[in-house]
């Protein structure tokens, strides 16, 4: 990373802190805040909020491996999410990941060559009266099969 964009970051970091109360009780907010200018959180700005929340740069790493929402290293623009918990793959989630594996080439956790999309299996989205389901860039779309899931995923831009 160049200087200018560690100069943006440590700018963007310290905006941060006067937005928040500078503690570990605002790690979270001020990691979705970051990342939602930056999309990811980069270890360099990583060990920037550890240095001013006054924690180990472990436990800011450990959050961010912890939620799937939050990213270390660039993601796809768009980020699909399919349901592998039971009751979607009862209803045929497996069939729709391998349909998007088979289609764009990719597993669960990896981002097209093109930076087009994102591919994640998560453990549920508390709509199992409406799976299978799937998140394409926070919205989510119930009852989906193959078919209708790989139209919406072509649409992306
Ligand atoms: S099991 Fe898929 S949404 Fe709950």
């Amino acid at each position: 990373m160049n200087d200018i964009e560690k100069n943006k970051r440590r700018e963007f970091v310290s905006e941060l802190m006067n937005k928040y109360v500078p503690d570990r009780t605002s790690l979270l907010p001020i990691l979705q805040d970051f990342q939602e200018k930056f999309g990811y959180i980069d270890e360099y700005s990583q060990q920037l909020i550890a240095f001013e929340l006054d924690i180990h740069p472990v436990e800011v790493n450990s959050v961010i491996s912890f939620y799937a929402f939050l990213y270390d290293k660039p993601v796809g623009r768009n980020i699909v999410r399919i349901c592998k918990n039971i009751v979607c793959e009862f209803n045929g989630s497996k069939e729709i990941s391998d349909a998007v594996i088979k289609e764009f080439k990719i597993n669960p956790g990896e981002t097209t060559p093109d930076g087009k999309l994102t591919f994640e299996h998560v453990n549920c989205f508390g709509l199992c009266d409406k799976s299978p389901s799937m998140m394409v860039n926070g919205e989510i779309f119930e009852n989906i099969n193959k078919e209708s899931a790989l139209k919406i995923i072509k649409e992306l831009k």
